[in-house]
């Protein structure tokens, strides 16, 4: 009797407990909320933000609660680099930032990263390469002991410099609502995909599906061509932070390698000010897709549309993602650099392999194409000045996908360029008048 009541309330539990595990599975594999508000600010506080973002900021800048512009810099506005299509877009290479990655060595297994600045306010804060290596010299190659043999190894520089051209802010506030789940739901249909594609089809060369970027604190990043930062509010501080040297409340401003040069001042932006600037940038309208008005025009583009579905380009351009239509990414990284390009790095073996989370030098996170007809030039490094350009780029993980284009007939390629200029910057973008700084000339 009393075994029976027993046996009864652990079969109980156990049920309970198999249908939370499921449920809990079940839960983690959907793709999370989608995205339905348009995001939104006071019309009072967004004003406050343009302001900022197109001040012209000046060292002792009266509208700084710190030091203002610097004491190292890359330029003196926000809308200095994004400008294009409107106050907000992308820039041209002349605007390009150099990023650099410290790859770990013996006795230093962590990435460290950040920016050689392009301006300082004094001369000893100035920043080169070579100052660089002084804190991450290279590692000297030769014979080296590995279990009992002795192997020849070569010179490692642990310092690999990326420059990386500034991408359109609009729709940003879109994307910051992306839910993470959303990302890594569409990374493992990828991969089930190419799984199945590889055992039912037999297809080896199956198209490697991208990986989520998992940040060391487990959130999914989403922002930056490394897709490095997961909210906006947090690549906005380190914009001012490292473009312009204005300390915020989730930042301190960029502090030269000559650190001693510098005394630490308080943040150049009050939590006020940054609320105001982060909201702006939030609410930026988001691009649209714009068919010409001629017929013929249209049903070009319309075609193209169709084709960069059945040739493969919508499987890392998703149209459509966390519930946000149009956007064209699916914000994994992949490798569709040209793997045998002084830039593609496959082969360089590190004396210290990279943490696994940590992207490769070639990985790059798949850039949005809303708004890219408004934002030449393309890839990471600005290097493709055209569309056409851009495409034909594609090696690595997306070659069977460009071949596919190469393939096409020439109408065919025109069409999906033509696609590709219907993906345009808001028309009720500010435009921009960036003034030309002639503090920059200056201080070079
Ligand atoms: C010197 C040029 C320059 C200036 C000045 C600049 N940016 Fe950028 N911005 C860039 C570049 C380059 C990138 C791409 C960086 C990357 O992805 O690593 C970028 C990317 C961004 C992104 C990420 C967008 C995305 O979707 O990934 C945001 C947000 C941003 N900038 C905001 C700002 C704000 C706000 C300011 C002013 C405080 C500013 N930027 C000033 C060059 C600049
Ligand atoms: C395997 C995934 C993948 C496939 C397939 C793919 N792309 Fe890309 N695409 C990327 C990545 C990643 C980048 C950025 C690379 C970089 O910056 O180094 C990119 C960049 C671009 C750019 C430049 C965008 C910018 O803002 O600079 C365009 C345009 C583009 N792709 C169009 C296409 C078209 C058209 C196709 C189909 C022919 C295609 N892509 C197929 C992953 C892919």
């Amino acid at each position: 009797m009393f075994e029976s009541a027993l046996a009864r309330t652990r079969h109980r539990v156990g049920l309970g407990l198999s249908v939370l595990v499921v449920s809990w599975l079940m839960w983690m594999l959907t793709p999370g909320m989608p995205v339905r508000h348009a995001p939104h600010a006071e019309a009072a506080v967004r004003q406050a933000g343009l302001v900022l973002f197109e001040h012209e900021w000046t060292p002792g800048d009266a509208m700084a609660r710190g030091d203002g512009l610097g004491p190292v810099f890359n330029d003196r506005s926000c809308v200095a680099c994004h400008s294009q299509g409107g106050v907000g877009g992308g820039g041209d290479a002349r605007h390009n930032v150099a990023a650099f990655e410290a790859h770990p060595v013996e006795g230093r297994p962590d990435v460290q990263g950040g920016v050689i600045h392009s301006f300082a306010t004094s001369k000893e804060c100035r920043e080169n390469i070579k100052g660089l290596h002084q804190f991450f010299p290279i590692v000297p190659g030769g014979l080296k002991l590995v279990g009992s043999c002795f192997v020849e190894t070569r010179d490692f520089d642990p310092v690999k410099v990326q420059t990386v051209n500034p991408t359109a802010l609009f729709g940003a506030g879109w994307i910051d609502q992306i839910s993470d789940r959303s990302i890594l739901q569409q990374g493992r249909q990828r991969s089930w995909e190419a799984i199945g594609r590889e055992l039912l089809a037999g297809d080896l060369n199956a198209m490697k599906p991208g990986r989520a970027r998992v940040l060391p604190d487990g959130r999914i990043g989403k922002f930056g061509w490394k897709a490095q930062f997961a909210t906006l509010e947090e690549f906005v501080a380190a914009a001012c932070a490292n473009e312009l040297g204005l300390g915020n409340p989730l930042m301190e401003q960029a502090r030269p390698w000559a650190r001693t040069a510098v005394a630490k001042v308080d943040p150049d932006l009050d939590a006020t000010q940054f609320r105001a600037l982060v909201s702006f940038v939030n609410t930026l309208p988001r691009p649209v897709e714009m068919l010409p008005d001629d017929p013929q025009r249209r049903t070009q583009a319309e075609r193209g549309r169709a084709l960069f579905g059945q040739i493969g380009c919508a499987l890392c351009h998703t149209p459509q993602l966390g519930g946000v239509e149009g956007v064209y990414s699916d914000f994994l990284l992949h490798r569709v650099i040209d793997p045998n390009s002084r830039e593609g790095g496959y082969t360089e073996q590190p004396n210290v392999p990279l943490p696994s989370d940590h992207p490769s030098p070639e990985e790059w996170k798949t850039p949005p194409l809303w708004g890219v007809a408004d934002s030449a030039p393309y890839f990471h490094d600005g290097a493709s000045p055209t569309l056409e350009a851009a495409i034909i780029r594609h090696k690595g993980d997306a070659s069977s996908v460009s071949r596919a284009f190469e393939l096409l007939p020439e109408l065919d390629r025109a069409a999906i360029v033509s696609f590709l200029k219907t993906l345009k910057a808001p028309s009720e973008a500010r435009p921009a008048n960036p003034r030309s700084s002639a503090y920059i000339a200056m201080a070079r």
